[in-house]
């Protein structure tokens, strides 16, 4: 669809601005967690799991903007964020009732994207966006939310 290809594309620039500015890595973190979820309309929950290097095979939640969740801490592996973290690639579910290795945060949650952040060819963290919309999510979303993660990826 061009007009999401469009609105990605300004996002992809303000969120450089954001990771370029003058803010703190969690401010910027937040900020960017901030600019999707106000513009784009089925991200309801958007948030960076991190991976503390003292901890091994361990997500831990940093800036998010949504609901709380009580999944503060993922093992990799457990989940659809563990999953990611393990096989080290995005994963898409369309259907988060369809989806076995599943830790809900909330019921009003149907669908789910999450793609890693790598930084010198590791696993650095996760970009994680839950949505309340069934089926939302394209190979725009995809390449829109890995490109962030990309950016990203130089404050971590
Ligand atoms: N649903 C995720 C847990 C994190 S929350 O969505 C914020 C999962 O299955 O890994």
């Amino acid at each position: 669809m061009k007009e999401k290809r469009e609105r990605f594309t300004i996002l992809v620039k303000k969120a450089r601005d954001i990771v370029n500015g003058q803010l703190d890595k969690d401010e910027k973190l937040n900020a960017i967690c901030k600019l999707l979820r106000d513009n784009v309309s089925y991200y309801d929950w958007v948030g960076f799991y991190l991976i503390d290097k003292t901890r091994e095979r361990e997500l831990l939640l940093g800036p998010f903007e949504g609901e709380p969740t009580e999944h503060v801490k993922i093992p990799f592996g457990r989940g659809i964020c563990g999953q990611a973290a393990e096989m080290k690639k995005t994963f898409v579910v369309q259907d988060v009732s369809k989806e076995i290795n599943y830790l809900s945060c909330s019921p009003k949650v149907k669908s789910e994207i999450v793609a890693p952040i790598f930084k010198n060819g590791e696993i650095a963290g996760e970009l994680d966006v839950d949505s309340h919309t069934p089926s939302p999510f394209t190979d725009e979303d995809k390449a829109f939310l890995e490109k962030i993660c990309e950016m990203v990826s130089k404050l971590l």
